[in-house]
């Protein structure tokens, strides 16, 4: 779950110094920023503090984030372009990784975006292209797995324990564009990946990805988790809370959560989250009856 963010003063407090750009290029305040959760609430696993949408600076794109408004980047890709891959370490985000191995009392999830969420950010009418020339945006996509592949290995050669690969606007196919520019670039990625757990994150459809034999599916608060179970066997499952739940009041909070929980009590292979990233006015007391209503459980 997306945990780090402006619903923490701590975090404000960095921000205040620092754009979020510049968190992200600096590992000291990587570390920083990542801790600040885990410190404040307990959760059970740390994910990098990073963007899925680091990865564009590999091929030139220029990425800024504006208060309000999220991330745009200004010199898209449009059709007929040629997508080039420069050559791009990450190595602030690895440094921070094996900063964050040795300070962290809790395992350490690293991530990347898939090839279609990322692209979604950086072609020019990425749906319209994919749908009138599939066979360019095919080489879009394969080029993206290829950066993520090397991206990933390199945090889970960093000290990772598990890695998380975020599909964020896989809702937005249909079917058959969903297996061929979804699963297709996913399952890529998955056999390039070195030896590590892997968590898929995706919105409609994603029991379709249990057979690329992930360690988990995360999902979202608009698909059921009794009925992706009955799909994907023994399979580990993440989910669910709309995070505009905690938005509300701690007794809300907690009945939501609990009604999630005993919905998933008994089962094989269960792990709370949220359903996407924490809304920015999520006030604290929420996420501490989150935590609290969790940990008491049963
Ligand atoms: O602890 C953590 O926060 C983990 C790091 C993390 C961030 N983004 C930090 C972030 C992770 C895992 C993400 C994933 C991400 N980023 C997704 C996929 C899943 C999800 O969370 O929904 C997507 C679609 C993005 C792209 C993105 N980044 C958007 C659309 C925005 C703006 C909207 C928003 O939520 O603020 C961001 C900015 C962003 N990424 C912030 C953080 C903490 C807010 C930065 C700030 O203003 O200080």
């Amino acid at each position: 779950m997306r945990q780090a963010g402006r619903y923490m003063h701590e975090y404000q407090a960095v921000r205040q110094k620092y754009d979020f750009l510049t968190i992200c290029r600096t590992p000291e305040l990587i570390v920083e920023v990542t801790h600040q959760p885990i410190d404040a609430f307990g959760f059970d696993a740390a994910i990098v503090f990073s963007d899925i949408l680091l990865i564009v600076e590999a091929f030139g794109f220029d990425l800024r984030f504006y208060d309000d408004v999220g991330p745009v980047i200004s010199n898209q890709l449009t059709r007929g372009m040629k997508l080039t891959r420069h050559d791009v370490s990450f190595d602030y985000v690895i440094q921070a990784i094996k900063m964050l191995k040795k300070s962290l009392k809790v395992p350490l999830i690293g991530f990347a975006g898939a090839p279609f969420t990322v692209a979604s950010y950086f072609a020019k009418d990425a749906k319209l292209w994919l749908l009138e020339d599939p066979d360019s945006f095919d080489l879009v996509v394969d080029l993206v797995a290829d950066a993520t592949i090397d991206y990933l290995n390199a945090q889970i050669d960093a000290g990772c324990d598990a890695v998380q690969i975020f599909d964020s606007w896989s809702d937005r196919l249909a079917l058959t564009q969903f297996d061929r520019f979804v699963k297709k670039p996913i399952q890529k990625i998955l056999k390039g990946l070195k030896k590590c757990p892997v968590i898929l994150y995706g919105r409609a459809n994603i029991d379709r990805l249990h057979t690329l034999q992930p360690q988990a599916l995360s999902l979202d608060a608009q698909t059921s988790l009794q009925q992706v179970r009955k799909e994907v066997g023994n399979l580990c499952l993440q989910g669910n809370l709309d995070p505009d739940i905690l938005r509300t009041n701690p007794e809300t909070v907690m009945r939501e959560t609990n009604a999630i929980l005993t919905s998933m009590k008994n089962d094989p292979a269960f792990i709370f989250n949220l359903s996407q990233g924490i809304h920015k006015e999520t006030p604290r007391q929420n996420v501490e009856a989150l935590v609290h209503c969790i940990k008491s459980y049963g």
